[in-house]
C-alpha cells in the first residue's frame, strides 16, 4: 500500500498532523489497536496556554522551563508557548467544545508549577476525548485511519539509509507493508513499562523501539515522569486522578489527614510532579496510606465526572471525601530525537507528540503542556511537508531486506516481570546498584540480538515484549549515565541537580549499524 504520508499511532498529534496536510496528499494512519484506546484519548486535565487577563506567554515560558529544570530547548519552548492560545482559538472557533465560565468564556484551570489559571479543558476532566472526538467528527477523503494494524518495523532503503515505509501484523498475524515518502511516528511514550501507570496498554514504547532499530538517534531515556496521584487500592494502580483535583483545591494527606506537602516545597500540593511524586513514594515505602483529600470541592461530581466514574468502577466511595493514591509512571520526556519541525535523524522519518523528544520538556514535563505539544507539532510537520515537492522515493524499489536472525521467543521477558523490575529499580527512586541490577537483568535476554532481529515470525504479544525490553534498556542505560537528579530523573546516590556537569548535556542513544 502506498501514502504520501504515513502516520503510525492516532492521538491528537497524529489527527492534527493528518488535518492541517494538504487534501491532494494522501493520508495513512495506521493504529495498533481503537483510537480510543491511546493516551491522548484518555487525558483529563487540559490544554495549557496563556489566554487569562493576567496572564502572558512569557510567564507559560518560565512555568515550562522552571518544571522542566532548565534542560528544555529554549527556542521550542519560545514558540510553543507563543503559539499556544491561538491554537486553542481555533479549534474553538471551529466549534471544540471546551467547557465555558459562567460568563461563557473558556473556563480555566490551574494545576501544578503553574504560576496561573490557564489549563483549557473539556467535558469537565474528558479534555482528550473532547478533542479527540471533535477532530474525528470532521471527515476527509484524503485520510484513511487503519485499526488493529501493530507496526513492527521501519522499512530502510539500504542504498541511501531513507525511511520508505513500514511493516504491520493485522489480528490475524498477516504482514502489510505501507511505502511512504514521508513515515512519521506518533506512537506515544513507553508508560506500560512500569506496574503503576496512568497509560493506555497501548502504550509500550513501540516506536521509540522501531526507531532506535532503525538506526535513529534517541534521547533523553532518563527523564520518566511519575504522576502523583493515581486512584490505589489493594497496591494496583487503577487510573488517573487528575492534577486538576488540587488546583480546585484538593489536597494530598496522611490517613490522621496531616497534610504532606508542608514545608516541602512553596508551591505545596501544585509543586512540580517530581516533587510531589517523591514525597508520596516515601511515605507508601513506610506502609503509610496517602489521600486526595476531596471535600473543598463543591459539585466534584460534575466538576470530574471522569475521575468519579474510575472511583465507582473501583468501588472507592467518593462521598466520605477521600480518595487513596499512589504515584504512577505517567509521560515520557524524552524519545527520538528531532529538529523543530519533527525531522528525526534518518531522512523520510518523523516523529511527533509524546515518542519524539523536541526539547519541548526539558528534565520535566509542565502540566497540560502534552496534547499542546501534539497540537503545535502536528501543524508545523504538516506546514513543512505541505511545501514539499513529491519525491517519490518510496515508488524506487525498495532495498532487500536483510533483518538478522530473531533468538527464540523464550529469551523474552514477561511483561509483569519488566514492569515490576522497572518500578522497583529504575522509577521515582533510583540508585547505581538498583540500575546496574536491572542492565545486567535486561541484558542477560541478549538484547542486543533483539535489536536486530527479524520480527516477521513473531507474535503481537512477542513484538511487544521485544519492543519494552529494548525500551526499558534505553531508559535505564541512560538512568545509570546520568549522575545527578533533575526533573523526572531521581538518583538517590547524586540527589542534587549538577549544573556544572550537566545543565543542558543530553545522553543521545543510537544503535550502529554494520553495512
Ligand atoms: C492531569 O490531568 O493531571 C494530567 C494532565 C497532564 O499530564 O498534562
Amino acid at each position: 500500500m502506498y501514502a504520501d504520508v504515513l502516520i503510525i499511532g492516532s492521538g491528537v498529534a497524529a489527527l492534527q498532523l493528518a488535518k492541517k496536510l494538504r487534501r491532494d496528499l494522501n493520508v495513512i494512519i495506521i493504529t495498533k489497536s481503537a483510537v480510543e484506546n491511546g493516551n491522548s484519548y484518555m487525558a483529563q486535565g487540559g490544554i495549557a496556554a496563556a489566554l487569562g487577563i493576567n496572564d502572558h506567554p512569557s510567564k507559560h515560558y518560565m512555568d515550562t522551563l522552571e518544571a522542566g529544570r532548565f534542560h528544555n530547548d529554549f527556542d521550542a519552548v519560545l514558540a510553543l508557548t507563543n503559539e499556544a492560545p491561538s491554537l486553542i482559538n481555533s479549534l474553538f472557533e471551529d466549534g471544540c467544545m471546551f467547557d465555558r465560565d459562567s460568563n461563557g468564556f473558556l473556563a480555566l484551570g490551574r494545576e501544578g508549577a503553574h504560576t496561573e489559571n490557564r489549563i483549557v479543558h473539556g467535558g469537565g476532566d474528558a479534555t482528550g476525548k473532547t478533542v479527540i472526538d471533535f477532530m474525528l467528527s470532521k471527515k476527509y477523503e484524503n485520510i484513511r485511519i487503519i485499526e488493529n494494524m501493530h507496526v513492527f518495523d521501519l522499512l530502510i532503503n539500504e542504498s541511501d539509509g531513507r525511511c520508505i515505509g513500514a511493516k504491520g501484523k493485522d489480528t490475524n498475524g498477516n504482514i502489510n507493508r505501507f511505502f511512504s515518502d514521508h513515515v512519521v511516528l506518533a506512537t506515544g511514550g513507553c508508560g506500560q513499562l512500569y506496574e503503576f501507570t496512568s497509560n493506555a496498554e497501548t502504550v509500550t514504547g513501540d516506536g521509540i523501539a522501531l526507531a532506535y532499530r532503525a538506526g535513529a538517534k534517541i534521547v533523553d531515556m532518563e527523564f520518566i515522569q511519575f504522576h502523583p496521584t493515581l486512584l490505589y487500592k489493594d497496591g494496583k494502580a487503577l487510573g488517573l486522578v487528575s492534577e486538576a483535583v488540587r488546583g480546585e483545591g484538593g489536597s494530598l494527606v496522611t490517613d490522621e489527614g496531616k497534610p504532606i506537602m508542608e514545608g516541602i516545597h512553596p508551591q505545596g500540593d501544585l509543586a512540580p510532579r517530581h516533587v510531589v511524586s517523591q514525597t508520596i513514594y516515601n511515605l507508601l515505602k513506610e506502609e503509610k496510606s496517602v489521600f486526595l483529600d476531596i471535600s473543598p470541592i463543591e459539585n466534584f461530581k460534575s466538576r470530574f465526572p471522569t475521575i468519579t466514574d474510575i472511583c465507582e468502577q473501583n468501588e472507592v466511595n467518593i462521598s466520605l471525601g477521600r480518595i487513596p493514591v499512589s504515584p504512577g509512571s505517567h509521560f515520557l520526556m524524552g524519545g527520538i530525537k528531532t529538529d523543530l519541525l519533527g525531522r528525526s535523524s534518518i531522512p523520510g522519518l518523523y516523529a511527533i507528540g509524546e515518542a519524539a523528544c523536541t526539547g519541548i520538556h526539558g528534565a520535566n514535563r509542565l502540566a497540560s503542556n502534552s496534547l499542546l505539544e501534539g497540537l503545535f507539532f502536528g501543524k508545523k510537520l504538516a506546514e513543512w511537508i505541505n511545501e514539499q515537492p513529491a519525491c517519490e522515493f518510496s515508488k524506487k524499489d525498495p532495498s532487500p531486506e536483510s533483518g538478522g536472525m530473531s533468538p527464540s521467543p523464550e529469551y523474552l521477558p514477561s511483561i509483569t516481570e519488566i514492569k515490576a523490575n522497572m518500578m522497583k529499580h529504575a522509577g521515582i527512586i533510583r540508585t547505581k546498584e538498583g540500575l546496574l541490577k536491572q542492565l545486567a537483568w535486561l541484558e542477560s535476554f541478549q538484547i542486543e540480538k533483539w535489536v536486530a532481529a527479524e520480527f516477521d515470525d513473531l507474535s503481537q504479544d512477542e513484538i511487544t515484549r521485544a519492543c519494552m525490553l529494548i525500551a526499558a534498556w534505553l531508559v535505564t542505560d541512560s538512568a545509570l549515565k546520568r549522575t545527578e537528579s533533575r526533573g523526572g530523573h531521581f538518583r538517590q546516590d547524586f540527589p542534587f541537580e549538577n549544573n556544572h556537569e550537566w545543565l543542558r548535556k543530553s545522553i543521545i542513544q543510537c544503535r550502529k549499524i554494520e553495512k
